[in-house]
């Protein structure tokens, strides 16, 4: 297995817009793997196609403590079940180190397809649904930072970016 690069806000390439999957093969198989892998080894409880620059709708996310329950999610949609808004602290592999207050809706329907193309819909709440939430969101090329205020948003960007020319170079 592969451990991929991870994109890092503001990389313009978390920006772009992913296209559904419809071939299910072999290599979706092995690169949703790699990105379940990177996930791990990253600490993540989802990671979205986008952020390894692999523009298509692909999602893997795992919520269990044990990190032995995952999910591979295939063109995902979802549906407002419960409008409730709640919040909670996301953070994402993209803005790493922080952690924000973030509001969503509370519960969803969740349809995809597995890497067998097989159709799925399921009811997802809690952290669930809010980390489905978060990935569909990267599909789009929308990232947590749009939720909050532009002088927010500008500050973890400086300070990601600050970060960057640090980091050693090779
Ligand atoms: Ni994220």
């Amino acid at each position: 297995m592969n451990k991929l690069n991870i994109l890092t806000f503001p990389d313009p390439r978390l920006r772009k817009k992913a296209s559904p999957i419809t071939v299910f093969d072999e290599n979706l198989k092995n690169f949703a793997e790699d990105m379940l892998f990177t996930m791990y080894e990253s600490n993540g409880i989802g990671l979205a196609a986008t952020q390894v620059d692999f523009h298509k709708r692909l999602i893997v996310i795992d919520v269990s403590d044990e990190q032995n329950d995952p999910y591979f999610l295939v063109n995902p949609t979802f549906k407002v079940l419960d409008d409730t808004i709640e919040h909670f602290k996301e953070g994402c592999l993209s803005v790493p180190s922080f952690f924000e207050d973030i509001y969503r809706p509370k519960k969803i329907e969740l349809t995809f397809q597995d890497l067998e193309g097989k159709q799925h819909v399921e009811i997802a709440e809690g952290v669930l649904s809010v980390c489905v939430q978060h990935e569909i969101d990267h599909l789009e090329g929308k990232l947590m930072v749009d939720y909050l205020s532009p002088l927010k948003r500008d500050r973890i960007k400086s300070k990601l970016q600050r970060k960057k020319d640090d980091s050693p170079k090779n």
